[in-house]
């Protein structure tokens, strides 16, 4: 054990949080560095209610970076002291660094989904599917943008894609628009499907040969939707590679290193 008075506390916050593997694998990447007598990183649950409280407690403790996840990624941005450019647009935070006492609000999802796309195609110019237009839907429009993607909307909730694509300036249509999702290179499923269910947001026969397709969905580990598309023989990106690249990103961020990739995703991939 080499936790002292000196060591820097990190910490993700959501509710449920029980399950995150991110303590297992930014603690496995100090350990992997020499640093674990630095840095130590472990979860709080935080309820919606008593996130105010829980930040003014990060600034009395002066806790060093914290991980917000759902449901805090959107709320918690009015009680930080800045917000950086990537954060402000996609409209969330999902990291905040205590930069001397001040608050500073970041987003890693993005790196999320550009940094496993980009390690087998190319970005710019391919029609992307976004898949539903929750909170991860933010962030994967926003990457695909920054990318010069041409990025369409689908969701099951029409209002709701429309609102998206006006806010980002990109296309929308309904989830039930099978020819169009047909004609794109790129599908990213940012919907809730798949989790913990067999289900998948697309007829399996809307899936093709030349399609990539990304799920965000990382539990299960092989979706229903991957599993059809690798059938299919279609390139296929597994939900753990966001939850890596964020966290690899995060972790930068954080102890000024950067991160052990290897081992990190190795205790990721033990533990999923
Ligand atoms: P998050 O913030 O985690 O992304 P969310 O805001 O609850 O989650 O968004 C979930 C997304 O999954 C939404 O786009 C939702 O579609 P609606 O806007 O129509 O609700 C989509 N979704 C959830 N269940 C679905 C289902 N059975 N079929 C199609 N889309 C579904």
């Amino acid at each position: 054990m080499k936790i002292t008075a000196k060591t820097n506390i990190c910490m993700i916050i959501g509710d449920p949080v029980e399950h995150s593997l991110s303590p297992q694998m930014h603690n496995a990447g100090y350990d992997a560095l020499g640093i674990d007598s630095e840095f130590v990183y472990t979860a709080a649950r935080v309820s919606s209610e008593n996130l105010q409280k829980a930040i003014e407690g990060i600034r009395a403790m002066n806790i060093h970076g914290v991980t917000c996840t759902i449901p805090h990624k959107i709320a918690v941005m009015e009680y930080l002291d800045s917000i950086d450019e990537h954060a402000q647009k996609i409209g969330a935070v999902n990291t905040i660094l205590n930069d001397h006492g001040k608050l500073r609000g970041y987003n890693t999802d993005y790196i999320g989904v550009i940094k496993p796309l980009e390690n087998i195609t190319e970005i710019k110019n391919k029609h992307v599917a976004i898949l539903g237009a929750g909170g991860f839907s933010h962030a994967a429009i926003y990457a695909m943008l920054l990318k010069e993607a041409h990025v369409t909307v689908f969701n099951r909730t029409l209002e709701k894609a429309k609102e998206l694509a006006e806010r980002f300036g990109c296309q929308y249509a309904s989830l039930n628009d099978i020819q169009k999702i047909e004609n794109m290179d790129i599908i990213i499923n940012g919907t809730s499907v798949g989790m913990e269910t067999n289900q998948s947001p697309l007829d399996k026969n809307v899936i093709h040969k030349e399609h990539i397709v990304f799920d965000a969905v990382y539990a299960p580990y092989e979706t229903q939707l991957l599993k059809d598309a690798q059938e299919k023989g279609t390139k296929t990106i597994h939900g753990t590679e966001i939850l890596l690249h964020q966290g690899f990103a995060q972790f930068e961020l954080f102890t000024g290193h950067k991160a052990p990739e290897e081992v990190m995703r190795k205790v990721v991939m033990e533990n999923i």
